[in-house]
């Protein structure tokens, strides 16, 4: 197993006051597998990614385990951490800016990761290949001009070149988890169908393992074998992408399939699920997706449910146990 999470519970300290972001959140991922983590906003996404990196900020709390790679992390030294990063898990940021370094050109930064995946595979390249290489990924992402491009500074790039430029990182990288937070925001549709044809590529030839965190349940129909849909911090469905998407569960999840744009259930009408995600200093009681269900029942008022596996995935609903 690459990845196991075991009663992970984070929690933000602000001036705000605390409040648990993920609760009790239990997630194993194999070597090679492409995972999807999709919901809405603040749904605790970027959190768990940033737990499973070890990037979160001081503010953030996480208790219980994340082993990856056989390794609790969240009991490694930060000078321990900071071997794995880059070599066993990478993370490109939602606000790809944070993953690199302002003040280094990003040819510079790129043949850095070049040479960190060369270090780690032990692999003598000569200076020349090297650009070679990393012009060949630039190209492979339909990034314009590399060779200009390598000069420059991050803040000289569009937002989309910045995405695509730490795409670039994470394929040269080839660490063996990839933790992509929204990584084809800022991408037109044509290049962003080249990225996420990339990314099945390099899972294929590489075994390399994906985290790939959306809110577009299209995109990580796509590219996910199993998919977790994420509610108020907490897993409501996990399962295979494909039953997931043809045959939802969760009312949560049918609700996210119906709003898929692409898929208007009658004369261009968009369906949108009602109400909004409640606020983590003022959750409700019971299940936290009731006030938005539409099969609400008593029960789902006052007492939480616990996953439960049924049909070979893992769902939290009353109206299955
Ligand atoms: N550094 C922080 N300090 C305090 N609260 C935070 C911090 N980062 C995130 N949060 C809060 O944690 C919750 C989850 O945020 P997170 O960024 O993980 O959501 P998300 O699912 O990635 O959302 P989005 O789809 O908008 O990116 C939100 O309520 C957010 O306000
Ligand atoms: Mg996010």
């Amino acid at each position: 197993m690459l990845l196991s999470i075991k009663n992970l519970n984070v929690s933000y300290n602000t001036v705000a006051g605390k409040y648990k972001v993920i609760d009790n959140l239990n997630l194993d991922v194999e070597e090679g597998e492409l995972v999807s983590l999709v919901g809405e906003s603040a749904s605790g996404k970027s959190t768990l990614g940033q737990v499973i990196s070890r990037m979160l900020p001081p503010v953030g709390i996480a208790t219980g385990e994340v082993t990856l790679d056989s390794v609790n992390i969240l009991k490694l030294s930060e000078k321990e951490m900071t071997k794995l990063r880059g070599t066993t898990v990478f993370m490109i940021f939602q606000n790809p800016l944070n993953s690199l370094n302002p003040v280094k050109r990003v040819g510079t930064q790129l043949l850095e990761a070049l040479f960190i995946r060369n270090e780690r595979t032990r692999h003598q390249m000569t200076e020349d290949d090297a650009r070679k290489e990393v012009i060949e990924a630039m190209t492979s992402l339909r990034l314009p001009d590399p060779e200009k491009i390598m000069l420059r500074y991050p803040h000289e790039l569009s937002g989309g070149q910045v995405q695509r430029v730490v795409i670039c990182m994470a394929l040269l990288l080839r660490p063996k988890l990839l933790i992509a937070d929204e990584p084809t925001t800022a991408l037109d549709v044509t290049i962003q169908a080249q990225v996420i044809k990339l990314l099945r590529d390099l899972n294929k030839q590489t075994g390399l393992s994906i985290i790939f965190i959306t809110h577009d349940i299209g995109l990580a129909y796509v590219l996910s074998n199993r998919m977790l849909v994420f509610y108020a911090g907490r897993v409501m469905e996990l399962g295979k992408t494909t039953d997931l998407v043809k045959k939802p569960m969760h009312p949560y999840t049918s609700g996210l399939i119906a709003s898929i744009p692409s898929a208007p259930k009658d004369s261009g009408r968009l369906y949108s699920i009602p109400g909004s995600p409640p606020s983590y200093l003022d959750l409700p009681n019971g299940c936290k997706f009731s006030p938005r269900c539409k099969f609400v029942f008593n029960k789902c008022l006052n007492e939480e449910p616990n996953a439960i596996v049924t049909n070979g995935r893992e769902i939290r609903c009353w109206l299955y146990e």
